[in-house]
């Protein structure tokens, strides 16, 4: 895809796959890329001083959530004395952090666990994190013995005693329980982005679509006590964020565990309040728990930004039901059209799996007429992938990887084109932007609109990074759009 193409969304999806398995609308995002080798940014050391010249190489693959969870493995890290480093070579502690989302991700790890076997320094100890930890297992350890940690996500919280038991010398470290009813909270979290935080408030998934490892890797879901996240966002402002991105596979259905018993909507107002907040945002929305009160909360504040990622994965009820996604094509309508009512624009995203078990050709189609109906402002796109453990894995009526990946690319088509048009009637508007990136080319900066659109602009001022400007729009992609800042 071309480089000036990119739209930025923050859906949950396992980013981590290879790109013929996705819509193109995700793969050259600057904030939150399809990074296939996330390495290490650089950090400062640790201010608790160093635990004897120990280092750590932490990779992440897949959705938002393993980024933040990978920000706080590192704040854990750190704070026992570890320093960061930028190559697995230099690191006396190997991290990585996994995807299992689509088969292909997970096919990595063992692979990537070559690699750092055939580099394994002397004393150098390898650890596998996240998702495909949970799913394999002691299995890892059977599969490369040279691995002394498996951790799953639903343990992290005990981190600290296994990072103790690895620093004994221990071999075979293992975190696996997901029957845990806490979520990960730490004193230190080492962000990347030195404006938007992440902010995990609910952990794990009760749903259970057919398809979805999830519930399996994650565990069931814990939400996290509305006064601890807000304290933490009260943090985050004191710290100069002033873009809070709160995160959960299923974020709206949110469940105050603290006698407050906030509602989602009233959290996203509370979040909104603390001085120095300046943009809220959340992912991912299941459409079951996306209430009217959500959308009366984005209407009277403009600090809640306007955007909604609401999956749908596909138009067909048949499919629908086949994933026990709880609604029918119907009922996501009325979501939509909800969202649409609103008293300023919102804009919609979405994911779709194209090829799910007994999907036919006229199922596909009415995928295709919900596109056209709905007017989404990006999609990601995923081409049906079998997981272990998961309901559709027996279901009958494969469709062929040759038709869903001409699927794939129908509905790619389809899209683009909408895009395209949604962005064109964009021209000569004017978007508050936060300013994230700067180009090698003079006077060239880029970054999001309230809406989550990438837009590259010109400006003659210097040191834009992380302020707000206004920007007119004057040309546009089907990905982002191109403007001059206005002053
Ligand atoms: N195959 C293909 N796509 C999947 N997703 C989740 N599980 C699968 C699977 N087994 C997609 C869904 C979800 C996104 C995070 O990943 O579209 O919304
Ligand atoms: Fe997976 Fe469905 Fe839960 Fe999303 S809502 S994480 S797709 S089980």
């Amino acid at each position: 895809m071309a480089g000036t193409f990119d739209i930025s969304l923050d859906s949950l999806a396992g980013r981590s796959v290879p790109a013929e398995d996705v819509s193109s609308e995700c793969l050259s995002d600057s904030l939150q890329p399809i990074r296939k080798d996330r390495k290490a940014p650089k950090t400062a050391p640790c201010a608790t001083g160093m635990r004897d010249g120990a280092t750590f190489f932490l990779e992440t693959f897949g959705c938002q959530m393993n980024d933040h969870d990978s920000e706080k493995v590192a704040g854990v890290l750190l704070s026992r004395g570890y320093r960061q480093v930028e190559s697995p070579d230099a690191a006396s502690l190997v991290l990585y952090n996994t995807c299992s989302i689509r088969e292909k991700a997970a096919q990595k790890v063992f692979s990537r666990l070559g690699e750092y076997r055939t580099k394994q320094a002397a004393g150098q100890v390898i650890g596998v994190l996240g998702c495909v930890a949970q799913q394999e297992g002691e299995e890892i350890f059977a599969r490369a013995p040279w691995v002394s940690l498996v951790c799953g996500s639903a343990s992290y919280r005990k981190l600290p005693e296994l990072l103790a038991q690895v620093e004994a010398g221990h071999q075979r470290v293992t975190g696996l329980n997901n029957d845990t009813d806490e979520t990960f909270e730490t004193p230190v979290t080492r962000r990347d982005n030195p404006w938007r935080a992440y902010l995990t408030i609910i952990e794990g998934c009760d749903k259970a679509c057919a398809y979805c490892v999830v519930p399996f890797t994650r565990g069931p879901e814990r939400s996290r006590a509305s006064d601890s996240v807000l304290k933490e966002v009260r943090e985050l402002a004191d710290l100069g964020y002033s873009e809070v991105q709160l995160l959960g596979q299923t974020v709206n259905s949110y469940a105050d565990p603290s006698s407050r018993r906030m509602r989602f909507s009233e959290l996203l107002l509370a979040v909104a309040d603390v001085p120095g907040m300046r943009r809220v945002r959340f992912t991912t929305s299941h459409p079951r728990d996306f209430g009217a009160d959500i959308v009366a909360a984005l209407e009277s504040q403009p600090k809640l930004c306007n955007h909604v990622h609401l999956p749908v994965q596909s138009g067909s009820t048949k499919v629908l039901r086949g994933m026990v996604r709880t609604y029918t094509r119907d009922e996501y309508l009325e979501k939509i059209a909800m969202l649409r009512k609103a008293k300023r624009p919102i804009a919609i995203t979405t994911d779709i799996i194209v090829g799910f078990p007994g999907e036919t050709e006229a199922d596909f189609a009415e995928t295709l007429s919900l596109l056209e109906e709905v007017q989404y402002d990006a999609l990601f796109s995923f081409k049906y992938s079998p997981r272990p453990n998961t309901p559709s894995l027996s279901m009958p009526d494969a469709i062929s990887e040759e038709e869903k990946s001409r699927r794939l690319a129908v509905l790619q088509e389809k899209q683009r084109g909408i895009q395209s048009k949604r962005n064109a009637s964009m021209i000569n508007t004017m978007f508050e932007v936060l300013v994230s990136g700067k180009s090698r080319r003079e006077n060239q900066w880029s970054g999001h609109t309230s809406c989550h659109r990438v837009i590259n602009f010109t400006s003659q001022e210097q040191n834009l990074l992380g302020t707000y400007v206004q920007v007119l729009v004057t040309g546009a992609g089907p990905n982002s759009l191109a403007g001059e800042q206005v002053t």
